[in-house]
This record gives structure tokens, C-alpha cells and sequence, in this order.
């Protein structure tokens, strides 16, 4: 038995099927609301819409549940590699040990990017920010490997393109870090898996030995895991909303980059190192800043605070504190911006602000002290998040060109523009 809303209208009554997830979850279907009615809904920031059906993750803001196709992210930061959780999230099951075999050697043998994009890093303005320089060459793989945007390609050839992009941004990426500090580019090694390969390309270079630190590629892996994907936040809903034109997978991934880069969803890692080394500078005072934030007056944000859907503990940022101190403790370092975000995070979870609006620290809070310790810069935070990311923007942009229910996404608006006047000639205005 179907439930239904009901929506009374003047004197008119319209029903509408109410849907459920298989966790329970559950919405009014509206496909057919302005037909019937002729009216539509209005939900800035879509903060109360359903966009899709998904079946690759699932969140429950309330309890601070995070989950990839079913298995909880706690399970999954432990227990397995950032190259099996993309395999997880792109194709739903963790892989077989031969899966996982020929997913890997995909990974080494797609890592090189064509020597002709070393023309575009050599033209990219010098101080320019990598996530500009990143969703560049992301956008520019369709025209170096135009066999891989064929308008209907195979599921292998599908399959290719995945490890493709997910060997080559990982490239592009460090080399968009050399090229920013005037490095000459470290090529990938076969020999490498996937993270100690990119820290490599990172920081090695002919003039100096770099040593791949356990610990280091161990918190990245995590850091990268539980960042691989967050069901419908903005820039995988660009993905989708980009790819319902049938664009290609290349240009959706570009365009999730340059959503992502905004300091109120991927660049926010960037944005609370800055805030801390702020606080820092201006003596510590962070009471000063916590008021500031609860300024209505005030433009200043706690950064790496508050989230659309978590209205608990991020379990991303829990995960991530803990990681925080087991590296800082195995590096042997100590960083003064971590005592000012423990403190600042006591403060403002006693401040009835804060309590009163459920705003808890959430995955970019902690992160760019990970980063920072493992010695990549504050520019490059927002490239680790898509790189990180960059799974689960794949996995939806499969799911959703697979689903035959995709429309190309349209929504409707409010008017409040003017009414209805003459053109009015210019020696007349
Ligand atoms: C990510 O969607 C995802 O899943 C994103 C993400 C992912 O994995 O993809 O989890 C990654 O983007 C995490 C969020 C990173 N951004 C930040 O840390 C920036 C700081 N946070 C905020 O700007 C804000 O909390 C958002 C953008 C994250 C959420 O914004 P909402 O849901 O639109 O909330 P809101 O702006 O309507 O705020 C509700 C109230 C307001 O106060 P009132 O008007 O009710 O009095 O809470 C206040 C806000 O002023 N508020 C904050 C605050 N965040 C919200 N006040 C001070 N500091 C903050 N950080």
C-alpha cells in the first residue's frame, strides 16, 4: 500500500505518493506537481529536495552515520585502501583480489600524462591558485584523449577512462604543485602504488632525497578515503547537474573541481588553516574569534564548522583528529594551530550558539593539519579534497548516465522581475 501526501489547494485536494529508501527515508514524489497543479516548489539550496535516487552512499545527519554502498566509513578508514573504496564506490562491491590486481595495474600503467600538457603548465600564470590550474587540464583530457568521449562508449571503454582519470588527475595534481614552487616535474614510477607514487611526484627531486614516510602515505590513504564521497553535496551535484546534458565525464569533472574550490565546501580546508594561523598571529585570543562568529554583524565564519546534513559530530572529523595526533606523534612534531583548534573546538561546543544551531566541527576542520604535517602547502589543500573526491564524483556521474529515469536537469524559478514594458529608444532614456 502506497502512503500518499496530500496538498489542498484552494478547495482542491491532490495526492502524491510518498517514496522510501531502503533505509527508510522518505520523500513526496512531486514529478507531476506542476501538471496537476500548475505550481511548483521553491527550496533555496535545495536544503529540503531530493535531487535523485542514489545506492552509492548514505548519511544520517542526525546519528553522524557515513556509509559507502552500506559498509560505515569507520570500517572502511581502518581497514581498506583509498584504490579499493574507489573501486567500491565506482562499481558497488569491494573488489576480488583479481579485480583489485588489474584496477591497481591500470593505475601504473595510465599514470603518465601526454608531454604535450607540460605546454599548458608552462603557460599558467606563476602564484595562480593549482585548483584553477587543475580543472584545466582536467577539462583539457577530453582533447588529448578524445577516444575516451565517445558519445555512447563501451562499459570497457568506460572502465578505461575511470582509471585513466583517477591515475592521471593524481599527475596533474603534483605536477601543478612543482610547477607552483618552480620545480622541475617527478614523473610517476611504475614501481609505486598509488599514494606513495603521488608523494613522490610531490616532493622528490634530482637535487634532493625524499623519503617515503610510512605514516605519511598511511594518514593520507585515510585522509583520501574519507573524502572519496558525500552523496548529494554541491560539487557532485554539479556532476550530475553537468552531466544530465550528456557533456563528458572529463568536462563534469572539471566543472565538480571549480565547485568544490569554494571556501564554503572544498576550499574550507584551505580557509581554516588560514583562520587559525589568523588567531595565532593575533595572540591566541579565541574568544575574540568565537564572538566574531556568533556576530551576525560580522562577515567572519568559524571555518570548518557547521554542515547542510551533519547536525552531529562529522565522524569524518573525528577520524581525522585521531589521525591528526597519531602522525604529529610519529613525525615527532608538534603544531601550535592544533592546540588553537582543540581549544577552539571546546569553546564553541559549550557556547550555546553553537549547541542551540547543532554546529559541530566537520571533515575540513582537522584535515589541513594532516596535510600540513605530511608538508603539503595551504593552495594544495583544496586539490587533496579532489583528489579525494574524485571517486565518488565518478561513482554518481556513472549511476546517474546509467539510470534510464536521468532528465537533463532543468528547475523552474519565482519571477520578481518587473511586468511587462516597451522598449524604450536611447534618446528617450
Ligand atoms: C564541506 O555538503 C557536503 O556534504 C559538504 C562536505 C562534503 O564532504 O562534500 O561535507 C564538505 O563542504 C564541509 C563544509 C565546509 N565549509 C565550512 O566549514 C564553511 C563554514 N561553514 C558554513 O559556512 C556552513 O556551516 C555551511 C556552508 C557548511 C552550511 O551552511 P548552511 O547549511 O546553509 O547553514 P546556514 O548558513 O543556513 O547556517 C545556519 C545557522 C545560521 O545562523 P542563523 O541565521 O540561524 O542565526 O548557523 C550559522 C548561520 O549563521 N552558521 C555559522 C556557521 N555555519 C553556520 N555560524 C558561524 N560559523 C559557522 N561556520
Amino acid at each position: 500500500m502506497t502512503k500518499t501526501a496530500k496538498l489542498i489547494i484552494d478547495d482542491k485536494t491532490y495526492e502524491f505518493s510518498i517514496i522510501t529508501g531502503t533505509e527508510n527515508e522518505s520523500g513526496i514524489d512531486i514529478t507531476n506537481l506542476r501538471q496537476l497543479t500548475g505550481l511548483i516548489t521553491l527550496d533555496n539550496g535545495y536544503g529540503n529536495t531530493g535531487s535523485c535516487r542514489s545506492a552509492i552512499t548514505f548519511l544520517d545527519g542526525e546519528k553522524g552515520i557515513l556509509r559507502y554502498r552500506g559498509i560505515p566509513i569507520e570500517e572502511l578508514a581502518e581497514k581498506c585502501s583509498f584504490i579499493e573504496t574507489a573501486y567500491l564506490l565506482v562499481y558497488g562491491h569491494l573488489p576480488s583480489l583479481k579485480e583489485l590486481d588489474r584496477f591497481s595495474q591500470g593505475f601504473s600503467d595510465n599514470a603518465m600524462i601526454h608531454e604535450d600538457m607540460k605546454h599548458f603548465f608552462e603557460g599558467y600564470k606563476s602564484g595562480g591558485h593549482p585548483m584553477g590550474l587543475l580543472s584545466a587540464m582536467v577539462g583539457s583530457l577530453a582533447a588529448y584523449y578524445p577516444e575516451l568521449i565517445k558519445p555512447h562508449p563501451s562499459t570497457a571503454e568506460i572502465d578505461i577512462m575511470i582509471v585513466e582519470l583517477l591515475s592521471k588527475v593524481r599527475t596533474i595534481a603534483a605536477f601543478a604543485y612543482k610547477k607552483s614552487i618552480g620545480e622541475p616535474y617527478v614523473y610517476p614510477r611504475h614501481d609505486l602504488r598509488y599514494i606513495p607514487n603521488f608523494l613522490n611526484m610531490m616532493f622528490s627531486s634530482p637535487a634532493k632525497h625524499y623519503e617515503i614516510r610510512p605514516e605519511a602515505v598511511d594518514a593520507l590513504q585515510c585522509l583520501l578515503i574519507l573524502h572519496a564521497d558525500h552523496e548529494q553535496n554541491c560539487s557532485t551535484s554539479t556532476v550530475r547537474m553537468v552531466g544530465s546534458s550528456k557533456a563528458n565525464l572529463f568536462a563534469c569533472l572539471s566543472a565538480a573541481i571549480n565547485a568544490l574550490w569554494g571556501p564554503l565546501h572544498g576550499g574550507a580546508n584551505q580557509s581554516v588553516i588560514e583562520m587559525l594561523e589568523m588567531i595565532r598571529k593575533d595572540g591566541g585570543d579565541i574568544k575574540k574569534y568565537v564572538a566574531k562568529a556568533k556576530n551576525k554583524e560580522d562577515t567572519f565564519r568559524l571555518m570548518g564548522f557547521g554542515h547542510r546534513v551533519y547536525k552531529n559530530y562529522d565522524p569524518r572529523a573525528k577520524i581525522i583528529k585521531e589521525k591528526v595526533d597519531a602522525l604529529l606523534k610519529a613525525l615527532n612534531l608538534h603544531d601550535p594551530l592544533l592546540d588553537i583548534a582543540i581549544e577552539l573546538e571546546q569553546i564553541a561546543l559549550s557556547d550555546p550558539y553553537f549547541i542551540e544551531r547543532k554546529l559541530f566541527p566537520n571533515v575540513d576542520f582537522y584535515s589541513g593539519i594532516a596535510y600540513k604535517a605530511i608538508g603539503i602547502p595551504v593552495n594544495m589543500f583544496p586539490v587533496m579534497f579532489a583528489i579525494g573526491r574524485l571517486p565518488g564524483w565518478i561513482a554518481h556521474w556513472k549511476e546517474m548516465t546509467e539510470d534510464p529515469a536521468t532528465r537533463i536537469g532543468r528547475p523552474r524559478q519565482i519571477y520578481t522581475g518587473l511586468l511587462k514594458r516597451d522598449y524604450i529608444p536611447i534618446e528617450q532614456r
